[in-house]
């Protein structure tokens, strides 16, 4: 095992959010400590069960536990984890069980025997946060197939003592948030109600950009609180919109230019409406909604700013804004069908829409990955006719 330098550590205690946490984990922490296999399960908000958030194999024989695994409050490892408050290492539960006084005692270590063994755990980790179980980490064998030293299972505790906090202070920022976000979001329901073309629209755009957004982690894992801000931006983008007349909001034929300008004002009152957030977020949340209908190539409102100098998340929302537009009915005209709406991103590759982005919509288009979004909007379409 190589040493822990003290850049390393200084790493670790910088981090603030969850993602960034998982990426350090992944390409690092799992090498550091020669790690096959290392599943990551968090409480979920409502304190009722561990789900799974990540799994990471570093060996080829690695077959994990399926995506759905979750650890409810009664699994043996919970019970054990928060009776202890200690790592469980398997050799450990072999031995216990073969000196085991009670038919109990004999009884609850087979089963959470069984149950690591189900889990391919060698160790479990517990990550505990002002005395609340917060995470758990399942850790496979060693590589070398070695078993973890004394002074590993320390250090790898301190980690996740240290993930604990932050997922913790994590959870209690977002309740902040929320609560700023759901007054901000009744706004956003007002407009969709005055404006029925519109139903929906920020939900799926919010959507469809965290789809994409997975195929750009990298890049939006090192913004501060990154994926959080593209839910939020990509959800609320239109919010000023709430300011334009019904007249404007609701017309059948093309604006005038009067019009269209007014309506080329809705990023900045829509900036100034979440405002409050940029408290934490920074910055960015104001330059991302700002910047939804800038162009990659510098023909878009309101700055005419091109290719990188408009962020990631603002990139992604422009792309998934159109998408979204061009499946629903508009005012102006019928919704396009899928194929129409497809070419037409491609038609904008590099010049509406930044070209890598477009091409992660595709794919993720061809990999079905669209499909709950789909089924929503047919759900709402039939609503409103029922309506
Ligand atoms: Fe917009
Ligand atoms: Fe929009």
């Amino acid at each position: 095992m190589k040493k822990l330098t003290s850049e390393d550590v200084d790493k670790i205690l910088k981090i603030k959010t969850p993602e960034q946490l998982f990426a350090l984990i992944e390409n690092e922490i799992t090498f550091f400590f020669e790690i096959s296999y290392l599943a990551i399960f968090i409480l979920n908000n409502d304190e009722t069960e561990y789900v799974l958030r990540k799994q990471i194999f570093r060996a080829k024989d690695m077959p994990g536990v399926a995506r759905d695994t979750k650890l409810v409050l009664k699994d043996s490892i919970v019970t054990h984890l928060l009776a202890t408050k200690k790592p469980i290492l398997l050799k450990e539960v072999r031995v216990n069980l073969e000196v085991a006084l009670t038919p109990d005692r004999q009884k609850f270590l087979s089963l959470l025997r069984n149950r690591l063994l189900k889990l391919k755990a060698e160790l479990c980790v517990p990550g505990l946060e002002n005395d609340k179980l917060v995470a758990i980490f399942v850790l496979g064998k060693k590589i070398s197939k070695e078993e973890f030293s004394v002074q590993e299972v320390e250090l790898f505790s301190s980690l996740v003592e240290q993930f604990a906090k932050v997922v913790y202070n994590f959870g209690l920022l977002r309740k902040e948030i929320e609560f700023f976000v759901s007054s901000i979001r009744k706004i956003n329901n007002d407009l969709e109600a005055k404006d029925p073309y519109t139903a929906g629209h920020s939900y799926r755009v919010a959507r469809f950009s965290m789809v994409v957004g997975k195929k750009f982690q990298n890049e939006i894992s090192k913004i501060p609180y990154g994926e959080m801000l593209l839910y939020y931006t990509a959800e609320l983008h239109d919010v000023g919109k709430i300011n334009l007349s019904d007249r404007i909001l609701k017309k059948k034929c093309s604006l005038d230019e009067q019009e269209y300008n007014a309506v080329k004002k809705h990023p900045f009152e829509s900036a100034k409406i979440i405002a409050p957030l940029e408290k934490w977020f920074g910055r960015t949340i104001i330059d991302t909604v700002l910047c939804h209908h800038e162009n990659y190539d510098g023909t878009g409102y309101p700055y005419g700013k091109k290719g990188e100098e408009v962020n990631i998340l603002a990139r992604i929302i422009r792309v998934a804004d159109s998408f979204d537009a061009m499946i629903t009915d508009r005012p102006y005209r019928k919704a396009l069908v899928h194929h129409e709406v497809l070419s037409e991103l491609k038609k904008g590759r590099g010049t509406l829409y930044d070209p890598k982005v477009v091409d992660a919509f595709l794919e993720a288009y061809r990999e079905g990955l669209f499909k709950d979004i789909f089924f929503s909007q047919l759900e709402s379409r039939l609503e409103d006719r029922k309506g």
